[in-house]
């Protein structure tokens, strides 16, 4: 597996000020793959402050252009120089009724714009009680490659973000994580994805304190940081950890 990969999601939060901030606090790191998805509007502001960390959206349309008020297309996010953009979000699933067919479709539209999608897919904790956390991301996973094949979806990012882990405090153990991680990579490698070159990246409460425990664990190829990234030292300390555990 190449470098690991760490993205920040700062969700709804920011400000010009505050982000002038956070971004001229933020250094490229070799060794790890590093980027920021940040609210649409100030996509200009974190490219042009970003150097040798990539840049993302949170969110982009299922559709390329037309009557549909209020949403941003995939060539618009590359025109801003995204490189990435996170699909379907537990929060967008729950909050805003994205079902796993709009997923699938937004990650169509992403590739065919050169964006990677980061796509994530998680379990509840009803869920995970009941024993179905395999099925769950499978399911996840499963609309994605119905629309895009096999062969584009080996140029995914999958992010395993279970959802009583986001913004809890509370992370997945190393343990949960190595067996759910483990169980995405059999997933594509039963579907005929070349899933050595997917990148899996977990979510959840990821601080200081758990990286490198956490970027220690057998196939996590980094991580998707959410109230962490807000914080400059917080965010480059977990990008440290990712640094220096190549797995
Ligand atoms: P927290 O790191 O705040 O738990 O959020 C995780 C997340 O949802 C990243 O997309």
């Amino acid at each position: 597996m190449s470098k690991k990969l760490v993205a920040g999601n700062w969700k709804l939060n920011g400000s010009l000020d505050a982000n002038a901030r956070l971004l001229s606090a933020l250094a490229a790191l070799p060794g790890v793959e590093m980027a920021v998805c940040v609210p649409y509007p100030y996509l200009a502001q974190a490219g042009s402050a970003l150097q040798g960390i990539g840049l993302g959206a949170q969110n982009v349309s299922e559709y390329t252009s037309g009557a549909y008020t209020g949403e941003v297309s995939a060539s618009m996010l590359a025109e801003f120089g995204c490189s990435y953009t996170i699909v379907g979000h537990s929060e967008r699933r729950a909050l805003f009724a994205e079902s796993d067919a709009v997923v699938g479709r937004k990650v169509l539209a992403a590739q065919a714009a050169g964006l990677v999608p980061i796509v994530c897919v998680g379990e509840t904790l009803a869920e995970r009680e009941a024993g179905q956390v395999m099925s769950v991301v499978g399911r996840q996973l499963e609309a994605v490659l119905d629309v895009t094949g096999a062969d584009a979806m080996a140029r995914i990012v999958v992010a395993y973000e279970p959802v009583w882990a986001i913004g809890s405090g509370l992370s997945a153990t190393a343990a949960q994580v190595g067996d759910v991680h483990g169980g995405l990579r059999s997933w594509l490698r039963a579907h005929d994805v070349d899933a050595d070159g997917v990148r899996i990246l977990y979510g959840g409460s990821v601080k200081p304190e758990n990286a490198d425990e956490l970027f220690a664990v057998k196939d996590v190829d980094g991580g998707l940081i959410g109230g962490a990234s807000l914080v400059a030292e917080d965010f480059m300390a977990i990008c440290r950890a990712a640094m220096v555990k190549q797995n």
